[in-house]
């Protein structure tokens, strides 16, 4: 499975990416005025750091202007992946985009029927977004769950990349159900990495070293 961080924020994408578990990272317009910068040069900053996908949301609504937005955005680095949503407008453009030989993240995905769409346009990515269906009483996984399916009988070549993460949880349960990417906050990664027996067991063995007064270098 890769691993994508959901985040404009530089910082925390370089600290992170010196992990070498940084595969892609997603932004969308919410994340980008939180960070305050420019958005073009916030997406060049980006794609200088990350090698994989980095997911650029085009904000106009209509397939034209999606055009125009796109042809700016894809010119920033070759790393970037158009991000549109799972509109009429926004699946049109997919398919230009993607028969161009453009990556195209399709976001805002709440349906089965809607990634069956998304894949049908060609979209090299669906965002499926399960946190925030979690947040409606629905249990997001259950798409994701349909989505491998769906896509698996057809042979889509579309991946899942699972978005709206809230917790360490649902990273292991859409890689149990063989999801391609899963996009999380920088928080949710570093959770990743945590386990109180890690810490404790690790804490055991160094006193014990201590104890025989040696030292390796
Ligand atoms: C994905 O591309 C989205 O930016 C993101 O996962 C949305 O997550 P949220 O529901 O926590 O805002």
């Amino acid at each position: 499975m890769k691993f994508f961080i959901d985040t404009a924020d530089l910082n925390e994408i370089k600290d992170l990416a010196a992990t070498g578990m940084v595969d892609g990272v997603t932004t969308n317009p919410s994340l980008a005025a939180k960070s305050g910068k420019k958005f073009l040069d916030l997406i060049a900053e980006i794609c200088a750091v990350v090698k994989g996908p980095v997911s650029a949301e085009v904000t106009a609504l209509d397939h034209v202007t999606m055009m125009k937005e796109a042809a700016v955005l894809r010119k920033i680095a070759s790393n970037v992946a158009i991000k549109v949503p799972l509109t009429p407008d926004g699946l049109k453009t997919c398919k230009a985009l993607s028969d161009d030989g453009v990556m195209v993240n399709v976001t805002l995905c709440f349906s089965a029927a809607q990634a069956l769409l998304a894949a049908k346009a060609g979209a090299a990515f669906i965002s499926p977004f399960v946190g925030r269906l979690d947040d409606v009483g629905t249990d997001g996984m259950d798409l994701i769950e349909d989505i491998c399916t769906i896509y698996g009988n057809y042979g889509f070549r579309t991946e899942v990349l699972v978005a709206s993460i809230r917790h360490p949880m649902h990273v292991v349960e859409a890689a149990r159900l063989g999801a391609h990417v899963s996009t999380m906050p920088p928080s949710t990664l570093r959770q990743l990495f945590n386990h109180p027996l890690t810490e404790k067991g690790l804490k055991a063995f160094l006193d014990d070293w201590a104890k025989t007064g040696q030292s390796i270098l």
